[in-house]
Formats: structure tokens, sequence, C-alpha cells
């Protein structure tokens, strides 16, 4: 088999993480794919940074000439945000490259187009990295749980809040204190709004969301709450409660008098007793709940954030699309075949 060839767009905390294992981890790759897999490009916004371990001739700041190019397999995609992301995937799979992306915020609103061209493509889109960083969560959902009907979708999914709100509690720093340490750590997005204000946690309750429940779920569906209001007051009271303070993505199906289902979708902060198991989740870890009829309850649990772990989850999609292209198949694709009613949060 010849060898698969990759263009890495992005080589930031993720990105870097996953050229190193790539570069460290060849042999095995190999072995697991069935092929030789070679990083063959890395886009960055900016060159002349030391990247360690990354092969200077490697480097580029052309990533729609890198996507382009003919001998390329696979795209991956940890660059975030909507533009160029969305441009670059789509170019990806216009010229049938299979795409593994860690971008949930892209996913959360465009996800039923870029599953659209991924299969108009015949080409595969995996994106286990954007959920809950090194958990799987996307593929037991997709894939394991498949025959079952899920019912809840509950957990912490955001490491960085979850970090914020477990160092007031334990330490009694401050809020911006400890934010700044979960940026130095890696965990925060670029612009740190996104996880305080609940953005990053609700993109990805819509995900969960859409793939629990075989629909169709977007970010501004999802009720949203952050942690911004969330006082040392707060913390200290839930404490004389016997709780804690965490950020909940809630998803649920449900049925109105007639039968119809329907979908809510919530992210906001809540008090769990310390008996609860959510209640130990510490530092940037992260736990999902999923409720299905015959499996019944199921824990995920494990680090939400930062670079090597997010990288584990890029890797693990890496390996599953090029063992589809070794095997001339593509993976599962988009599974929403029923357009449930997500219901506003007056209606929970
Ligand atoms: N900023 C995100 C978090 C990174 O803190 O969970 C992983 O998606």
């Amino acid at each position: 088999m010849r060898t698969l060839k990759v263009a890495l767009l992005g080589c930031g905390v993720v990105g870097s993480e996953v050229a190193r294992i790539m570069t460290t981890h060849a042999a095995d790759l190999e072995a697991r794919i069935g092929a030789p897999v070679e990083l063959a490009g890395v886009a960055v916004r900016r060159a002349g940074r030391p990247r360690p371990g990354v092969p200077e001739h490697l480097i580029t700041t052309d990533a729609e000439g890198l996507v382009a190019r003919d001998d390329i397999d696979v795209v991956i995609e940890v660059v975030g945000g909507i533009e160029p992301a969305r441009s670059l995937i789509l170019s990806a799979f216009e010229g049938g490259k299979s795409v593994v992306s860690a971008n949930k915020a892209l996913l959360a609103v465009e996800g039923a187009a870029l599953h659209a061209a991924a299969a108009k493509a015949g080409a595969d889109l995996y994106y286990e990295a954007a959920v809950a960083g090194a958990i799987p969560l996307i593929r037991p959902l997709r894939e394991s749980l498949a025959g079952d009907k899920v019912n809840r979708v509950l957990g912490i999914v955001n490491g960085t809040t979850n970090f914020i709100l477990d160092k007031m509690d334990t330490t009694g720093a401050g809020y911006s204190e400890a934010l700044e340490e979960a940026t130095a750590l890696g965990y925060a997005e670029a612009d740190p709004t996104a996880d305080v204000e609940g953005f990053d946690a609700a993109a990805k309750a819509a995900i969960l969301a859409g793939i629990a429940f075989h629909t169709r779920v977007v970010a501004a569906d999802v009720f949203r709450e952050g942690i911004t209001e969330v006082t040392a007051a707060d913390i200290a009271s839930a404490k004389a409660m016997g709780c804690v303070v965490k950020l909940l993505a809630i998803c649920e199906r449900s049925k109105d008098e007639n039968g119809e289902e329907s979908v809510t979708a919530r992210v906001h902060p809540a008090m769990i007793p310390l008996s609860h198991p959510l209640a130990s989740v510490r530092g940037a870890y992260n736990a999902v709940f999923v409720e299905a009829d015959a499996a019944g309850q199921l824990m995920f649990y494990g680090p939400g954030a930062g670079g090597a772990p997010t990288a584990s989850a890029v890797l693990g999609d890496l390996v599953a699309v090029c063992r589809n292209k070794v095997a001339g198949a593509t993976g599962p694709g988009e599974s929403a075949y029923a357009q449930l009613t997500v219901n506003p949060m007056d209606d929970v």
C-alpha cells in the first residue's frame, strides 16, 4: 500500500502534539493502519516561530495550497473558528480528501453542510476531538450505541470552566487568577470568552444532541449561561450546603402529550451534591453520563482539554479514516434522519 499523506492545518497547542505523536509513533500507526502515514505539510498563520519536532521544510503559510495538493489524502484541521477553517474543509472535500477536525464551533453551526459535502465527495468527516478532549464520545454515540435509543446526555464538557470552578472551590483562588492559569496550561480557547460564557459547551452540547438523538441541533438552539456571574460567595454557599458548582450541559429527549418527540439542550451552572459522581470531577477533566433504553446509564470520564489529550482523539480519528482509505470505504456519515423540534428553555 502506498504512503498516505496528511496535511496538518494549525500547529498550536493541539497541532504541535499531533505532529509530535505522528512522528514518534510512525511505526505503530503504520502497523495499525496497514500503510505508512506521513506528515506532508503543516500550515501555520505565522512562519518563523520555533516549532520543536516539526521539520522546518514542512511548514507553510499557504493553507489553501497545501489542501489543494494532489498527493494529500487526509486533512487534519485544528485551526478552530469558522473561517478559514470552513472553506479549507470544503476545499479538501472537493479534492476527495477525508477530514479530521477538532472544530466544535464550526461543526455546531455547519455540521449538516460539512457532512453533505463529505458524502458527495465519498470522503470521511471525523471529529472525536471536538467534544471532551481525549474522552471517546462521538464514536460511542454514533457507532456503539447506534442500535439503542439514547434519551439523555448530561455532564461537564468544558475543561477550562471546570478548572476555574474547582480552583475557586478548593484553593479560594479568584476568578481571574484561575482563568489565567487555565489559559497558561493550554485549556482555554484562543478567546476564553467562548469558555467562560458557555459558547464552547453549547457547541459541544449541540454536537452531542445531534448525534445522540439522530437529529439536527445547532449551537443557537442551545440555552446558554456561562460562569461569569458565579461569585466566590456562590461557591461558598454551595459548599455550606454540601454542594459544588459545575457548568453542566444537559441534552434530553422528551415527548409531549400527543407523543411528539422533541429535544432540549442547555448549558448552565448548577449546584451538585458532593455525593454525586460529577462533584468529584476535578481540574480540566470532563465527565458525561449517557442514558439509553437498553444500555442503561454509562459514564465517560477523562481529560477534557489540553494538547496531548485532544491530540489523542485526533490521532484515533486519523487511524480510522486511514483504515477506511486502505479498505476503499468510508465510515458512518451523518445520522440525522429525524428533524425533532428543539424546545426553547421556557418549555423546560
Ligand atoms: N477550551 C476547551 C475546554 C478545550 O476548556 O474544554 C477543549 O475543547
